[in-house]
């Protein structure tokens, strides 16, 4: 923790425990927030805009194995061949989710024949066409779910996350 934070940390601290706060100590740790010092502060994160493939790369056969929104977070990109929750492309069917379980990070494997993704660790059943809903297991959260865009020339542009990746206080690490 910086020196700064640290400081205040300490000033709202001793506001909770005192029951009665300084006037300025919230709008200083605002002021911290904009400066970039407080980063758990933020409501949204700048994620950033980035190609994940061509629309022509993607068949319904194979899916496609990237990161995003860094390089620690495994990524899938499928086509699924039906329309699916949040998809793009001219079919609204292609989608992307990280590729950790949600319930303990399990690496998983998606079927095509069924759209779903599997976790070998303790079994959990995502749908990938319903934004990652968990259809059986013992997580308790859905599959984060990648948000995409498709320019005017048919690149996937992943734009943002929706959910919490596994593991993280934050999607992205900073
Ligand atoms: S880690 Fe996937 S079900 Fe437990």
């Amino acid at each position: 923790m910086s020196e700064v934070s640290r400081r205040h940390f300490l000033k709202l601290g001793a506001c909770v425990v005192g029951g009665a706060c300084a006037a300025d100590a919230l709008p200083s740790l605002g002021q911290a927030a904009d400066n970039g010092d407080v980063t758990t502060l933020r409501t949204t994160l700048p994620y950033p805009r980035l190609k994940l493939a061509a629309i022509g790369q993607l068949t319904t056969e194979h899916e496609l194995l990237t990161t995003y929104p860094d390089q620690a977070s495994p990524v899938v990109l499928v086509k699924l061949g039906r329309p699916a929750h949040n998809g793009v492309g001219p079919d609204r069917d292609i989608v992307a989710f990280s590729r950790r379980c949600s319930h303990m990070g399990g690496a998983l494997a998606f079927r095509a024949e069924t759209g779903t993704f599997h976790c070998p660790l303790h079994y959990a059943m995502f749908d990938a066409r319903k934004g990652g809903l968990m259809v059986i297991g013992q997580a308790t959260d859905n599959l984060p779910q990648i948000e995409l865009e498709v320019d005017t020339t048919g690149d996937i542009y992943a734009v943002g996350v929706k959910g919490l990746l596994y593991g993280r206080q934050a999607n992205m690490l900073a």
